[in-house]
This record gives C-alpha cells, sequence and structure tokens, in this order.
C-alpha cells in the first residue's frame, strides 16, 4: 500500500517537474522576451523614423549613437532583464557577438523560417534563460546599412566614417539577418 502510493507520489511529482519545465518556464520566458522586443523594435523605429524625418539620414546617425544604446538598456533594466542588441558584423563595436553567440547567430541565419523571417531560440543554464530574437533587414534600414554609394550615399557614408570608423554593418539585402535581440533573464 505505501509502496503504490509513493509510486503515484514520484509519478506526481515528475508531472509537475516536466509541466514547469516544458510549459511554464520555456514558454513564458519566450513569450515575455517577444513582447519586449516588440516594445522595443516598435519605439527604436519611431525613434529613427523621427530623427530621419527631421534631419535627414546623415543627421540620425549621431542620433543613434547618442540614444540607441541607452535607451536599449534602460528598457532591460525596466523590465528586469539584460537586453542587448548584437551583431556578427556590428556598426558598434560593443555589439559584437561572443563566440558562444556567433555560434548561435549562424544556426539562425542559415535556417529562416521562410524568406527573409528567423526562428528563435533560447538557451537555458543554472542561472539563466537567454532568450535570442532575430532582427530582420527591411528596406528602411538599407539608407544606413545596404550597399556603399547603392542604398548608402556619400554624405551618409561620410558622417558613418567619421563615427564609426570600424563600421562592419554595410552590404545587407532586404531580408538578411541584421542582428539579434538578446533578452537574459535570471532564473
Ligand atoms: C540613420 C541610419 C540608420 C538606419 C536607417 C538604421 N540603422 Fe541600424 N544602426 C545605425 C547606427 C548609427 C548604429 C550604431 C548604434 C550604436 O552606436 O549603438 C546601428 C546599429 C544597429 C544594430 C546593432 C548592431 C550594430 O551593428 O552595432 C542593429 C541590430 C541595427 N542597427 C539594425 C537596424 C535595422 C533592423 C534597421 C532598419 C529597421 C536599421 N538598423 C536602420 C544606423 C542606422
Amino acid at each position: 500500500m505505501i509502496k503504490i502510493s509513493m509510486v503515484a507520489m514520484g509519478s506526481l511529482v515528475s508531472f509537475f517537474c516536466l509541466l514547469a519545465n516544458f510549459s511554464c518556464r520555456k514558454i513564458d520566458y519566450e513569450a515575455r522576451a517577444l513582447e519586449i522586443t516588440k516594445e522595443a523594435k516598435t519605439n527604436l523605429v519611431q525613434k529613427l523614423t523621427n530623427a530621419i524625418a527631421e534631419g535627414g539620414t546623415k543627421q540620425a546617425i549621431p542620433f543613434c549613437k547618442q540614444n540607441v544604446m541607452a535607451f536599449t538598456n534602460n528598457l532591460g533594466t525596466k523590465k528586469g532583464v539584460l537586453l542587448r542588441r548584437i551583431s556578427d558584423k556590428p556598426r558598434n563595436p560593443m555589439n559584437l557577438v561572443s563566440d558562444e553567440e556567433k555560434r548561435i547567430f549562424l544556426e539562425i541565419s542559415a535556417n529562416p523560417t521562410q524568406v527573409g523571417e528567423y526562428p528563435v531560440k533560447t538557451v537555458s543554464t543554472n542561472e539563466t534563460v537567454t532568450v535570442y530574437v532575430p532582427i530582420p533587414t527591411s528596406s528602411l534600414c538599407l539608407q544606413c546599412h545596404g550597399e556603399p554609394n547603392v542604398d548608402i550615399k556619400k554624405e551618409t557614408l561620410e558622417v558613418l566614417r567619421k563615427e564609426y570608423p570600424g563600421d562592419l554593418a554595410r552590404g545587407y539585402q532586404v531580408g538578411n539577418l541584421r542582428g539579434l535581440f538578446s533578452v537574459q533573464f535570471t532564473k
């Protein structure tokens, strides 16, 4: 009798552990990360569009330099996560992927779900859960991230050279994977 109920208890505990692992934790982290990155994307595109409307593309570059990183960091802090934008070919060297992130970047980039769309990836350790959310290139991005002298005007290139001498973030086409949001939760 006792033996049977121990087995039953064991099964019940395993069942709830599985439930906690699969339904609660993973799905909640991913959904939460998608909410946060959606808010970040909406705000960033709005800021970018306003800055371009006010002073043109070349004025928007120093605006991005001064505001975007701070905005991303602050939004992360407000949401209780570490929020970063990372890339294998960054404009700002602070956004360069680590070796581990590069492996994840290449994996996401090589597996589009359809043309110009990429999967989300979640990586867990004992202490953290990190959700990587793809940032594809759209036509709005080309004036600063496209082909020099074709999509990026000469006057824009001059500002880029001055503000970002080590710039790698050019030569993209619509649909290419420009970067990833890394959303890190502490367990
Ligand atoms: C007005 C020019 C401009 C436009 C348009 C623009 N960007 Fe950028 N982008 C920048 C600058 C400048 C930086 C570096 C910001 C910094 O120093 O934090 C940057 C950085 C980034 C980064 C962080 C990684 C890196 O390269 O440092 C990502 C990701 C990114 N841009 C994606 C996009 C996407 C997606 C679009 C289109 C929706 C876009 N950008 C449009 C100028 C632009």
